[in-house]
């Protein structure tokens, strides 16, 4: 059986691609997508995703994860720097967690640079752009093997 690893995308990423693309880039959400599933493919990884603007419907995915998903991909988005729910909530899960970003959240505003999530994460991909969500499959694969 395939392993199955979950990737999560916080509020705003819906508007990828309209939303201050000089920042984040042209591409959507699902072309993000449809390239971290692409390499998922030819690693023998199914990759299920979910975005939500609500903080409670992610907090419920990572419950949904334990004992059934081998690793968690979060760009959780603004909720990276305070949802201390979605924190716990990913503490209370078993593998590996890599924490995702599009741009490289040191080098903005300085409500950026703290993270609640770095602290239960494996560790972060930040800054690649749209290149963060092919090499966070590779890192899960990695950490897997
Ligand atoms: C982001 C960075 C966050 O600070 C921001 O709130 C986002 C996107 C990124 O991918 O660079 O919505 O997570």
């Amino acid at each position: 059986m395939a392993t199955t690893v979950l990737l999560l995308s916080g509020p705003n990423l819906n508007l990828l691609g309209i939303r201050e693309p000089d920042i984040y880039g042209s591409a959507t959400l699902d072309d993000h997508v449809a390239g971290a599933k692409a390499v998922a493919s030819d690693l023998g990884i199914e990759l299920e995703h979910l975005q939500s603007n609500h903080e409670g419907a992610l907090v419920e995915a990572v419950h949904g994860a334990r004992g059934r998903v081998a690793a968690i991909i979060v760009n959780a988005a603004a909720m990276t720097h305070y949802s201390w729910s979605l924190r716990d909530a990913l503490a209370a899960f078993d593998g590996p967690v890599v924490e995702l970003h599009l741009s490289n959240t040191a080098t903005r505003e300085p409500w950026r640079h703290t993270s609640v999530i770095t602290p239960v994460a494996t560790g972060i991909i930040s800054g690649f752009g749209g290149h963060g969500y092919r090499l966070a499959v590779e890192a899960v694969f990695l950490l897997l093997k």
